[in-house]
Formats: structure tokens, C-alpha cells, sequence
């Protein structure tokens, strides 16, 4: 989210027709038509024990590029990661990853600041160190990764572009993370198959739309399957089915909404037509889909019907984000995965009140950003203090998780009419961030065989 994106009804419009769109060319999916696949779906497979740790959203960004000056301060103004700190944000992290007792690590996208090539280098340096612990690790490229226009260096006053990448450089910097052990490999996006575990396919999604990037100017927030990228997706579900093979998934973009009407509010954080994708995913007995995007700790489930089955988004928040977390997973022999959630809590920078400092600053952030949107709207300045606060807290709530609703999401009392207006229309999205849809968020334990 952006200041960009704070209250732009225009673009979920835009959304909304983009997704009219989409659905007019949908040919049926196999398993809606085969009777051969059919008869394979009747059978569920079995998870083979694996424990493995995902991080997403690094967002690393090399402060050689510049971290002082106005150019790169107002590029703060509207933007609230912890940029300047991302380096030892991530060394922290992968200290603690590489000593934990784990199989792999996936990493949901989003791992530079803007795909600058510098950044992408630096990023797959750090998680090298990761490999050197014994951990096979897979990536996938988030929104910000790939062609990416607004890759920028901050000189003084000034910005100037430097050098993003291409796809087949992403696949090759990250070549020993996903892409070199890959069974297969999409031929039209940066997705791949790989076997972690023996007996546990990872079906690692490239959501993003990085091929337009160039034509618009700017990176692409919103994410999408290509109809023939949906093909290869059910083949190689198809494939699993055949082999006997479990599948999890990860993709950058949501599979299932985070809050009630995450599609309308911010329709460019799920991926488009979400629901016809997760119902094919659903088909296939794919139960956890990991992502990334919106920056937040939110696991989301959804249950179909016909075939019967759960579908659980499990969305783990930015490294540069308060609470700056990753998480671990425990898929055990009795089918059960058990998720728990660390923390950044330490940098050698802050070696003290680092998650105060990191709140304090994306609070700050957010109110900066709603004060602007408000004041755009002719919101007088006197009512900010009173209405900014209340919705960077209700943004706070939900990047953390497990969000406890307050008796009143929005307290009006004392403004003027004009602003009571204004808010009013922003009144819904206040309340579902701090609507915490089932289950929770941080710790959890799922059953992998009900509903089935
Ligand atoms: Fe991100
Ligand atoms: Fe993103």
C-alpha cells in the first residue's frame, strides 16, 4: 500500500472492470471436464514430514544506491519500510535461519527494493549463507523484482535509473535457489516445480506482471495467471496426482482475501480471479498456499464445495515491516502442520527497542501518508490528529495479526461535518483491518486431511 493507493476509488473501479475481463475469456480446467482426472482426484495424498521456514518482502535495498539527501528522504515520505536498516534486518534473520533445524527455506517474493541489479546480487549473496546451513532454498519474484522501472539511485536532490533485470537473469542470479533443481519450469513466466522433500511437490508461482512493467512505466502492483500459465499449473498438479505427490504452493500475491472485501479495498493484493484459481487449486488437494504482498501476518482459509476441501492463505509479513517476522513450519507424519511465528526483535544498529522503533515507524509513516489523502480532500488540518492516527493504528493491527477489535474502530466525536464525510467513506476499510477473519494468524496447527 502506497499513498497512491489510499483511497483511490478510481482504481478499484478499475480493478473491478479489469476482472469482469478476465473472466470472459476462461476456458473450463481440466478437472472440470476430464473423467480420467476425475477418477485421479478421488485420491488424497500423504504428506511426507518436512519442516521448512519462509521469509518474504526483504525489500533489500544496497545504501550504496543513496540513503541521504532529500531525493531519497521524500522517497520515504511514501514508503514505509525499513529500508536504510533492510541489510541488517536480513543478516539477523538469516543468522537465526541458519541455525535452525530445517530442510529449506521459500522466499514469497519481493526481495529487492525496486529490482535494482545491484540489490538482487547483494539479496543472493545474504541468502547463500543460508545454503551454506544446509537448507535447500526457493524463491519467486514479487512485484518490485523483475524489469522494474523505478530501480533508482538518490543522489543529493537528484534520482537517477540504474540497471533492474531481466527474467533470465532472475533465474539465473537465483539460479541455486529453485530454478537449477527445478523438475520443470513454466515456458511463460518465472514459475517452477521442485521436490523439496521426497514425496512434497512446491509448485512456486510467479503471480506477477512483470512483462507489462516496461510499456507502463512503473512496476505493476496487481498480480495474474496467464490462461496458458494456468495450463502448465494443472498439468503439473495433474502430474502430482499421478505420482502420488503432496503439493504446497507459494506465490507473492494473496490466493484468498485478508479482510472482508480485500477485493474491493485492495483488489491489486490478491491475485486476479482468486477464487476460480483456488477452486482448481482446491481440486488438486492443495491445502496451504503460501504468500506474501500485502505485508502482513494473516492466514485466511477458505472451504469449497464439490469437491469438498480447505484452502489456507498463509501470508507471512515483510522482513522490513513491523513486526519484521518469518515463519516456521512443521508438517508432521500424523498430517498435521504446525505454523509459529519469530521475529526481528535485535539489529546490531538497534540493539535495543528495535520493535518499538520499527512500529513507531510505519505509524508514523501511515499517519504521514493519511494525512496527505485527507488533506487532499480538503480535510481541515485541525481534524488530522484526530482521524490519521486511528487508521495507521487499524493498518498496524492487522500487519500484525490476530487482530482484537476495539468496541469503536472510528471515533468521530469532535470533528467537523465536512471530515465526518470524508471518513465515513473510508469507515468500512478502517473496520475490516480490524476484522480478523478465521484462523489465527501467528500460531496455528492445521489439520492437512479434514474437510476432504
Ligand atoms: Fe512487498
Ligand atoms: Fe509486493
Amino acid at each position: 500500500m502506497s499513498r497512491n493507493t489510499l483511497f483511490t476509488g478510481i482504481g478499484i473501479m478499475a480493478c473491478m472492470i479489469c476482472f469482469a475481463c478476465s473472466q470472459a475469456h476462461q476456458a473450463p480446467f481440466t478437472y472440470e471436464t476430464d473423467p480420467v482426472v476425475k477418477e485421479l482426484l478421488a485420491d488424497q495424498p500423504t504428506y511426507p514430514a518436512a519442516k521448512f521456514i519462509i521469509l518474504s518482502d526483504l525489500h533489500y535495498y544496497d545504501t550504496s544506491l543513496g540513503s541521504s539527501g532529500q531525493a531519497f528522504k521524500d522517497y520515504l515520505a511514501d514508503d514505509r519500510k525499513l529500508l536504510v536498516y533492510s541489510g541488517e534486518i536480513l543478516d539477523t534473520a538469516v543468522k537465526a535461519i541458519s541455525q535452525e533445524k530445517a530442510d529449506f527455506v521459500i522466499v514469497c517474493g519481493d526481495l529487492t527494493k525496486d529490482g535494482e541489479k545491484v540489490c538482487h546480487e547483494g539479496v543472493a549473496a545474504k541468502l547463500a549463507r543460508i545454503a551454506q546451513s544446509g537448507k535447500k532454498l526457493y524463491v519467486i519474484p514479487g512485484n518490485h523484482d523483475v524489469a522494474c522501472p523505478d530501480a533508482m539511485r538518490y543522489i543529493g536532490d537528484k534520482t537517477e535509473k540504474v540497471l533492474s533485470i531481466s527474467d533470465t537473469e532472475f533465474a539465473k542470479i537465483y539460479n541455486e535457489f529453485g530454478y537449477s533443481s527445478a523438475i520443470e519450469r513454466d515456458p511463460n513466466s518465472l514459475s517452477y516445480l521442485a521436490e523439496p522433500i521426497d514425496g512434497l511437490w512446491l509448485l512456486a508461482l510467479d503471480s506477477c506482471l512483470w512483462k507489462q512493467n516496461p510499456a507502463k512505466g512503473h512496476h505493476i502492483v496487481d498480480g495474474e495467471f496467464s490462461e496458458e500459465t494456468l495450463v502448465w499449473i494443472e498439468n503439473m498438479l495433474i502430474r502430482a496426482r499421478k505420482s502420488n505427490k503432496a503439493v504446497i504452493v507459494m506465490m507473492h500475491h494473496g490466493i484468498l482475501e485478508h479482510y472482508p472485501d480485500n477485493e474491493k479495498h485492495y483488489g491489486e493484493y490478491v491475485v486476479n480471479d482468486f477464487d476460480r484459481v483456488g477452486r482448481m487449486l482446491n481440486a488438486y488437494h492443495v491445502k496451504l498456499v503460501f504468500t506474501g504482498h500485502f505485508h502482513a501476518q494473516d492466514i485466511t482459509m477458505k472451504t469449497f464445495e464439490n469437491p469438498k476441501g480447505t484452502i489456507y492463505d498463509i501470508e507471512t509479513g515483510s522482513l522490513v515491516t513491523y513486526p519484521c517476522p518469518y515463519r516456521i513450519i512443521n508438517i508432521k507424519q500424523d498430517q498435521s502442520a504446525s505454523i509459529k511465528s519469530r521475529f526481528v526483535t535485535s539489529i546490531p544498529s538497534l540493539p535495543t527497542g528495535f520493535p518499538e522503533y520499527a512500529e513507531n515507524y510505519v505509524f508514523e509513516g501511515t499517519v504521514g501518508m493519511a494525512d496527505d489523502a485527507l488533506i487532499g480532500y480538503k480535510v481541515p488540518e485541525v481534524d488530522l490528529a484526530k482521524l490519521s492516527p486511528q487508521i495507521a493504528r487499524a493498518y498496524i493491527a492487522h500487519l500484525k495479526g490476530d487482530e482484537i477489535k476495539p468496541e469503536k474502530t472510528l471515533v468521530t466525536k469532535g470533528v467537523k461535518l465536512w471530515s465526518k464525510l470524508i471518513i465515513a467513506t473510508q469507515r468500512s476499510l478502517i473496520d475490516d483491518w480490524w476484522s480478523d477473519l478465521a484462523p489465527a494468524d501467528n500460531e496455528l496447527t492445521i489439520n492437512l486431511q479434514a474437510d476432504d
